[in-house]
């Protein structure tokens, strides 16, 4: 089991790609505490993982939310090992469209919070060497249309992810972000529903992944594993493509 014995913070973990690392984690050995603004649907996956995971009601864009996250997760844990910041929210459209309280909700959620959850959490991350798996997307790397200020929240985790790799190496903490292409999860569906044609839509997002499809949950989160875990030990400030050669040339 290659997380027997630690603790994982898991944002966002009570649906898509956040259930699946949830569930790989608690499978792997580790104590979850999935933070998540609706408790009732982590209370669902908690009952189904018994005693080693835990749902705590978490705002991540509150800083008391995360405060108090942080401290649940040490008295019933006594230890933080891994924080995956996964948690965000996604709002296809033009820039022009955007109010100006849309901007600074997105940034909130996808990006204030991550900066919220280390700062939190990175004197007992420090203690056990831990390590931070931010969950980014491709559209941070290569862009995507019509999705301009999401993608800059992704672009900005991406930066955010170099720059602390560096801060924290002398600690042994490790800071690495995911950037998958297309995962298949209600954030995805939502996402096509919204699109002018949606069965036209599915087509395409094939095509865009050389090896023919978008990556399923479980992909993603074996990739978590792997950055979660000692297996990528000398591993740090990278921004992994999950995306079946989505990123790739012609
Ligand atoms: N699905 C994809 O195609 C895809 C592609 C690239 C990157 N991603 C990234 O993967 C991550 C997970 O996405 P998903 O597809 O599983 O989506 P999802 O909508 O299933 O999961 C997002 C989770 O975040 C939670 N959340 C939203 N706002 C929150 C807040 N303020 N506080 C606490 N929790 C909050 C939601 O309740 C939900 O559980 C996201 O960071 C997303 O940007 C997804």
């Amino acid at each position: 089991m290659k997380l027997l014995g630690k603790t994982a913070i898991v944002t966002g973990g009570s649906s898509g790609i956040g259930e699946a690392i949830v569930r790989l984690f608690a499978a792997e050995g580790a104590n979850v505490v999935i933070a998540n603004r609706n408790v009732s649907d982590a209370a669902r996956l908690t009952e189904q993982l018994g005693g080693s995971a835990i749902a705590v009601q978490t705002d991540v864009s509150k800083e008391e939310d995360v405060r108090q996250l942080m401290e649940e997760a040490v008295r019933r844990f006594g230890r933080i090992d891994v924080v995956v910041n996964n948690a965000a929210t996604i709002m296809p459209k033009y820039l022009e469209e955007f109010e100006e309280e849309e901007w600074d909700r997105i940034f909130n959620v996808n990006l204030k919070s991550v900066f919220l959850m280390i700062k939190h959490s990175i004197a007992e991350l420090k203690k056990t060497r831990g390590s931070i798996v931010n969950m980014s997307s491709l559209n941070g790397l290569i862009g995507q249309k019509m999705n301009p200020v999401y993608a800059a929240t992704k672009g900005g985790m991406n930066a955010l992810t170099k720059a602390l790799a560096l801060d924290y190496a002398p600690y042994g903490v490790r800071v690495n972000c995911i950037c998958p292409a297309g995962v298949t999860t209600p954030l995805l569906e939502q996402w096509i529903s919204q699109q002018d044609d949606p069965v036209q839509t599915v087509q395409d997002l094939n095509a865009m992944h050389p090896l023919g499809r978008p990556a399923t949950s479980d992909e993603v989160a074996q990739t978590a594993l792997f950055l979660a875990s000692d297996s990528s030990g000398f591993v740090t400030g990278v921004a992994l493509p999950v995306d079946g050669g989505a990123s790739l040339g012609y």
